[in-house]
C-alpha cells in the first residue's frame, strides 16, 4: 500500500515534531496534524516559525521548510481522518486524577475519544497508529471500539511508540536509535499495515533499525525503556546522597561506574531528580499494571525508582534550608533554570516546581529565570499545585529576564535547569551584589566548585 495521506491527531511535543520530520523527509506524503486546541493550532500557523508552541532546536527550521508544502496544522480533524490512509493517535495520556486508578493509572479518556471520532468518520480502511505511550494491552479496547462502533471499514491497530527526548527531539527523529512498530503478525492485514508504516520510515531510517514485533511487546517495550532510564537516574542520585557523607564525588564515581562498557555512560548524571511529562507517569502506570496484576515485588521495585525521585527534589530544597542557618523566611532566593531538562520550553514535573514549592513553604521569596520559559507558565505551574493562593505565588515569585536581575541582592541562587548559558555568567560579578554571606546551590552539576569558592561562594553541588 502506498501511502499519501497522514493524519495526526495531537499536536504536542510528540505530533508536533514528529510529523515535522515525516514531512519534511517523505515530501510526497501530506501530513497534517490535528488538535482540539484552537490556540495550538493557531500557534503551529504563525507565520514567523519562531512563534511556533514548541521550542526544539532545529525544528522551526523544518517547520518553515515543509509547512505549506506537505505539512498542514488543523482543528477540522473529522476532515483530516476522512482523508488519511495512517492516523497516529499523540493525544495526551497523563496520569488519571480521578476514580479508579487515581495517582497512578493513566487517563486514556482523550484516546477513546480518538478513537470514537475515527469510527464515526471513517469511509475507508484506515491504518490506526498508537503514538501516545499506552499501557500494555490498550490496542484492543482500541480495536474494540474502532469495530464495534464504525462504519463496518476495516481498521489495523499498529503500536509505534515514540523514544525522542524533548530538547534533541529533532536530532532523535532524523537518526533514531530505533523505530519500533508492533502489530498483528498472525494475518496477512496486519503485515501489510506494519509494511505501509515501516516504509514510511524507511524513507530515512536504515531498515535494520526498523524493529516490528507483536502488538503487546511493542506498547510494553515503551513503559520498559522510560523505566529502564529513569531508574539509572534515581540509582545515581541514590549514590549522590552517599557521596555528600562519605567524601565521594558523584561524578567520579559515574565516570568509573560508567566506563564499564556493560553500564556504559550514558543517564548517568546526578541531578535534583528527574521531571519531565512521562517517567514518573509512565513508571506509575507500569507500578499499577503490575499491581492489577497481583505482582506485588514488581510493583514495588519500580515504585522504588519514583520514591527516591520524590526524596532527591525534597532533600536538595530541605538542605538550602538547613545550609541558610536552617530559615529562609524572608530571604530572597534566585532560581535559575525552571524548564524540567535544558533546550526545552517544557515544565511538565520539572524539579524547579517543587523546590520552589518547598522554598515557599519556608517563606522564602522566590524570583525566577528561565530562557524559555513564560512567566505565565510559571506561574500556572505553581497554582497547579494549589499550595497556596494564586495571589500567593504572584506576591512571592518574581520573573525575571536576566541571571544578574534574579541574583541582585539575593542570599542565595539555586540552579534547577542545566542551561549552558549558566556555564558563562559572570559569576564574580553576580557574587558582588547579593547579599553575604552568598549560596550558591547546584543542583546540575553545572559549575566548577573550586572556582565558585575562590569568588566567595558558600558552595554546594549535588553529589559532592
Ligand atoms: P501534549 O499534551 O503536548 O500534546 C497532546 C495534544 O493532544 C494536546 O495539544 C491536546 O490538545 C491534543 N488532544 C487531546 N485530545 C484530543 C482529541 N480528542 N482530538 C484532538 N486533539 C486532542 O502531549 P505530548 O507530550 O505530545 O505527549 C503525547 C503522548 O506521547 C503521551 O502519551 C506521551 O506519554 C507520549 N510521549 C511523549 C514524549 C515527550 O517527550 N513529550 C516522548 C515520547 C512519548
Ligand atoms: C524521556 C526519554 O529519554 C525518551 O526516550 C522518551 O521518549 C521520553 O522520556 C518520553 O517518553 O516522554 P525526556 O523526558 O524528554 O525523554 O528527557 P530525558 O533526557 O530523558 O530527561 C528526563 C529527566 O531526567 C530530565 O529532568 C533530565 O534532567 C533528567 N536526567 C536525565 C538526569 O537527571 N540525569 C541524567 O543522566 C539524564
Amino acid at each position: 500500500m502506498k501511502i499519501k495521506n497522514i493524519c495526526c491527531i495531537g499536536a504536542g511535543y510528540v505530533g508536533g515534531p514528529t510529523m515535522a520530520v515525516i514531512a519534511q523527509k517523505c515530501p510526497n506524503i501530506a501530513v497534517t496534524v490535528v488538535d482540539i486546541n484552537e490556540k495550538r493550532i493557531a500557534q503551529w500557523n504563525d507565520p514567523d516559525a519562531e512563534k511556533i508552541p514548541i521550542y526544539e532546536p532545529g525544528l522551526s527550521e523544518i517547520v518553515e521548510e515543509a509547512r505549506g508544502r506537505n505539512l498542514f496544522f488543523s482543528t477540522d480533524v473529522a476532515r483530516a481522518i476522512d482523508q488519511a490512509e495512517i492516523i497516529f493517535i499523540s493525544v495526551n495520556t497523563p496520569t488519571k486524577t480521578y476514580g479508579i486508578g487515581k495517582g497512578m493509572a493513566a487517563d486514556l479518556k482523550w484516546i477513546e475519544l480518538c478513537a470514537r471520532q475515527i469510527a464515526e468518520v471513517a469511509k475507508d480502511s484506515k491504518i490506526v497508529v498508537e503514538k501516545s505511550t499506552l499501557p500494555v494491552r490498550t490496542a484492543a479496547a482500541l480495536k474494540d471500539i474502532l469495530d464495534s462502533t464504525g462504519n463496518g471499514v476495516k481498521f489495523q491497530i499498529l503500536s509505534n511508540p515514540e523514544f525522542l527526548a524533548e530538547g534533541t527531539a529533532v536530532e532523535d527523529l532524523k537518526n533514531p536509535d530505533r523505530v519500533l512498530i508492533g502489530g498483528d503478525v498472525d494475518t496477512l492485514e496486519g503485515k501489510e499495515a506494519m509494511d505501509a508504516l515501516v516504509n514510511v520510515y524507511a524513507s530515512w531510517v536504515p531498515r535494520e533499525n526498523i524493529l516490528t514485533t507483536n502488538v503487546w511487546s511493542s506498547e510494553l517495550s515503551k513503559l520498559t525503556a522510560n523505566a529502564f532510564l529513569a531508574q539509572r537516574v534515581s540509582s545515581i542520585n541514590a549514590m549522590s546522597e552517599l557521596c555528600e557523607k562519605t567524601g565521594a564525588d558523584v561524578q567520579e564515581v559515574a565516570k568509573a561506574v560508567g566506563m564499564d562498557s556493560r553500564v556504559g555512560p550514558k543517564f548517568l548524571k546526578a541531578s535534583v531528580g528527574f521531571g519531565g511529562s512521562c517517567f514518573q507517569k509512565d513508571i506509575l502506570n507500569l507500578v499499577y499494571i503490575a499491581k492489577s496484576f497481583g505482582l506485588k515485588e514488581v510493583a514495588d521495585y519500580w515504585e522504588q525508582v519514583i520514591i527516591m525521585n520524590d526524596h532527591q527534589k525534597r532533600r536538595f530544597a530541605a538542605n538550602m534550608v538547613r545550609k541558610m542557618y536552617n530559615t529562609v523566611s524572608g530571604k530572597k532566593i534566585a532560581v535559575l533554570g525552571w524548564a524540567f531538562k535544558k533546550d526545552t520550553n517544557d515544565t511538565r514535573e520539572s524539579a524547579a516546581i517543587y523546590v520552589a514549592d518547598y522554598l515557599l513553604n519556608e517563606q522564602a521569596e522566590i524570583v525566577v529565570y528561565d530562557p524559555k520559559v513564560t512567566e505565565e507558565q510559571i506561574y500556572s505551574d505553581l497554582n497547579y499545585l494549589c499550595t497556596r493562593s494564586e495571589e500567593e505565588n504572584r506576591k512571592f515569585v518574581t520573573v525575571v529576564d536576566s541571571p544578574m536581575e534574579a541574583c541582585a541582592q539575593a542570599h542565595a541562587i539555586a540552579i534547577l535547569t542545566e542551561w549552558d548559558e549558566f556555564k558563562v555568567i559572570d559569576w564574580r560579578k553576580i557574587y558582588e551584589d547579593m547579599l553575604k554571606p552568598a549560596f550558591l546551590f547546584d543542583g546540575r552539576r553545572l559549575l566548577e566548585r573550586d572556582t565558585k569558592e575562590k569568588i566567595g561562594f558558600e558552595f554546594y553541588a549535588i553529589g559532592n
